[in-house]
This record gives structure tokens, sequence and C-alpha cells, in this order.
């Protein structure tokens, strides 16, 4: 939207103005919607990975009493690509990669939406599509807010241990006991199941917008990823939940 015609009138007649639609940016959208659509690809690759991984809380325990879960967070934290970098270096890099990510989305969607205002001037934005596609569109950002704040509390719950987020028995490694400890709070369950719905709505939107982003428009491949746009988003719902659901009804642990 690049209406920024103060004479409504003029627009209205379909009059043509020379006056610039609005002053140029130093990063120009394309390349910040380009931006958005890879960041936000990262991190739909990575919650799927990390659904993979996460439920293998319903595996069983192994004769000597260990958890494959924690075996497999060992082997994440300390063996991936070892010999190529040295023990360790992987967990690093990769935070790294994420963080960047995160910070060049957030960056992108709030600048995204200071233009599309700006461009918009006093002209509020219609029902164009309607129903289900309109309302994540327009929920977006809120949707995009409450999951910077689940990741955060998340951190703090499941990797750096730190209590009220962390249960009181947190400790390091032991991802099989701190999930069980963390999801027996029932306060803390419904946050991750409400935060899982909120993701659902925000990846959903997000992968349809990607494919625009990225310029997909050939018929099939728009239809093969609007199936992909509610099925990926769909199994990353049910894997997630089902693992704080099944802890806190005592289904494992
Ligand atoms: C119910 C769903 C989820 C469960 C059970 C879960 C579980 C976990 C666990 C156990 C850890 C710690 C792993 C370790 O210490 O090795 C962790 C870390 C993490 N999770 Fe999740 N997770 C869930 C959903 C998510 C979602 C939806 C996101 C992203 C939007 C996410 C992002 C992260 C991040 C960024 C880390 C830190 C990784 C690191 O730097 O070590 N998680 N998660």
């Amino acid at each position: 939207m690049t209406v920024n015609n103060l004479d409504r009138e003029a627009v209205s007649h379909g009059k043509i103005t020379e006056k610039p639609l609005r002053e140029r940016p130093s990063f120009p959208t394309w390349a910040l919607k380009l931006t958005m659509a890879i960041t936000g690809l990262i991190f739909a690759g990575f919650v799927v990975f990390h659904m993979v991984g996460n439920l293998k809380i319903f595996l069983p325990h192994y004769e000597d009493g260990t958890h494959p879960i924690d075996h497999y967070a060992h082997w994440l934290q300390q063996d991936v690509l070892y010999p190529l970098v040295p023990h360790g270096w992987f967990v690093w890099i990769f935070r790294a990669v994420l963080l960047a990510a995160i910070i060049l989305h957030v960056y992108g969607a709030f600048a995204l939406t200071k233009r599309s205002q700006q461009s918009r001037g006093k002209f509020r934005r219609t029902d164009l599509v309607g129903g289900f596609n309109s309302f994540t569109t327009k929920t977006m950002l809120v949707t995009g807010i409450v999951l910077l704040a689940f990741i955060i509390f998340h951190i703090l719950d499941l990797t750096v241990g730190v209590a009220p987020a962390a249960s009181d028995v947190f400790v390091h490694g032991e991802v099989y006991a701190n999930m069980v400890a963390s999801f027996s709070r029932w306060p803390v369950t419904i946050f991750y199941v409400i935060a899982m719905l909120v993701l659902f709505l925000h990846l959903s939107h997000g992968i349809w917008l990607a494919t625009s982003d990225l310029g997909i428009t050939g018929k099939r491949w728009r239809a093969v990823l609007l199936f992909l746009s509610y099925l990926v988003p769909a199994v990353v719902l049910i894997g997630n939940i089902s693992i704080p659901l099944a802890i806190a009804t005592g289904l494992v642990g």
C-alpha cells in the first residue's frame, strides 16, 4: 500500500500525482520482506526439528535408567558436527543464527508495520479477503509479540533454569526431569498450550506470506504451499501440545 496522497478527492478521481509516495527508505521494502520470509522460514524449520526431538520424551527409559531425550540433548549440546567443529561449538553457532534471525525478523515486523501505516495515512485497511485469512493477517504483530514473550519464558524455564519460570528442581542437562517438573505445573502447561495455538496462527499465515514474498506465483506451487501452510503448523501444534499435556495429566513422568 503506497497511497499517501492527502488529497483523497484527487485519488478517488484517479488523478496522477507527482508527489513522491513517501521518502525513500534506506533498506528497501522488498528486501525487508525477503528478510522476514527467510528468517521466518529458518524459525519454521527450527520448530519442526525441535518438536521431533522433543517427542523423544515419549520413548521408554534405557535399562541403565537414563532417558533417550537426555542422550539426545547431550549430543545436541556437545557432538553435532564433531569433528568438523570442536565439541560444543555447533550449539553456539546455531544460537547465533537463531538470535540474528529473530532480531532481523522483529525489526522487519516493526519497520514494515510503520511503513504501511505511513503509506496508508488516515485510511484504514478494509477486510479485503475476509474470514480466517483476514484475522490472521491483522493479528500477525500481536501473535508475534506473544511468541516473543513465550520464547523468553521458555528459555528461562528449560534452558537457563531461572525460577519462577523454571521449576525449583531444575538441573542443567537433565532435560527429561526438567520437562516433567515444569509441566507438572498446570498454569505452565496451559500457558504452553495457548502459546502453541498462537504459534499455529502465526506460522500458518507466515508460511503463506513467505510464499508470496519469495515470488512463488505458479498456480500448482501455490496450491501445494497453501496446503503446507496449514499442515506443517497443525503437525507442530499437535506434536508440541501433546508433550506438556501428557506430563500434566500423568501419562508421562
Ligand atoms: C511444548 C513445546 C516445546 C517443548 C516441550 C520444548 C522443549 C524444550 C527444551 C527441553 C529445551 C532445552 C533443551 C536443552 O537444554 O538441551 C528447549 C530449548 C529451546 N526451545 Fe523449546 N520446546 C517447545 C517449544 C518451542 C517453540 C515453539 C520454540 C520457538 C518458537 C522453542 C524454542 C526453543 C529455543 C530457542 C530453545 C533454546 C535452545 C538453546 O539455545 O539451547 N521451543 N525447548
